[in-house]
């Protein structure tokens, strides 16, 4: 399969998330070429694309948001999943709405007319070093927003990556091939629960 990942970085978190997705779609002997989005490459002409970015003020980061508002119509007609790096990664509700968590997605999900067909969130980190003044400032309000401090922690686990990877290829080759224009009825009726029935039928 071609596959195209674009993505964008700010500390080098999201950078080292996607160098190792690379490498284990390369082993598994697909075709991987990774873009940063400010080079704005065009998504056309791949089997899958994969959007990654850290979430920043509540949300994808916006130079992924700007890309993806760039290139919407070729972007309908390619599968898409994504990855998002993020601190906040249980989330909660807050008067009655949901904030952090997968939530962060949600503007990824709106975006499209064809939305992804897989995506996920995983552990950022964040060393207070680092960070410029200003990023500082805005860390330390948002580690007060939920009465901790902001300290150096790392919640990056190759392992979510791994996992990452794997659920990505195994819902491509269930339905995420599907995911583009003039295509999705085909994906429509799929019963997920069936499908692990029969899945538990072939383990015996
Ligand atoms: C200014 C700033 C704002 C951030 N905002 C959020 C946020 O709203 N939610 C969250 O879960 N993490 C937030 N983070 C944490 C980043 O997502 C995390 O540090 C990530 O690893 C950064 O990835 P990068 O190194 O690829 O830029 C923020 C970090 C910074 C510096």
């Amino acid at each position: 399969m071609r596959i195209l990942i674009v993505y964008t970085t700010r500390y080098g978190t999201t950078e080292k998330a996607v160098g190792l997705v690379k490498k284990l779609l390369e082993v598994k002997g697909h075709n991987v070429e990774v873009r940063r989005v400010e080079e704005n490459p065009s998504p056309s002409g791949y089997d899958l694309l994969i959007l990654a970015a850290p979430v920043y003020r509540d949300g994808p980061h916006w130079d992924l948001m700007e890309w993806v508002e760039k290139h919407k119509g070729e972007l309908e007609e390619v599968p898409k999943a994504f990855l998002l790096v993020a601190m906040h990664l249980a989330g909660s509700v807050f008067m009655g709405k949901l904030h952090g968590g997968i939530a962060y997605a949600q503007p990824l999900i709106e975006a499209f007319e064809v939305p992804p067909f897989y995506g996920t969130l995983i552990g950022g980190e964040i060393d207070p070093d680092k960070l410029s003044d200003e990023d500082r400032r805005k860390m330390i309000r948002f580690y007060a927003v939920l009465g901790e401090r902001l300290e150096k922690k790392s919640l990056f686990s190759e392992k979510d990556v791994e996992a990452f990877v794997r659920r990505t290829l195994l819902y491509y080759d269930w339905f995420g091939k599907h995911f583009k224009r003039g295509e999705v009825e085909k994906a429509k009726n799929f019963d997920f629960m069936e499908k692990v029935r029969e899945l538990e039928r072939t383990l015996g």
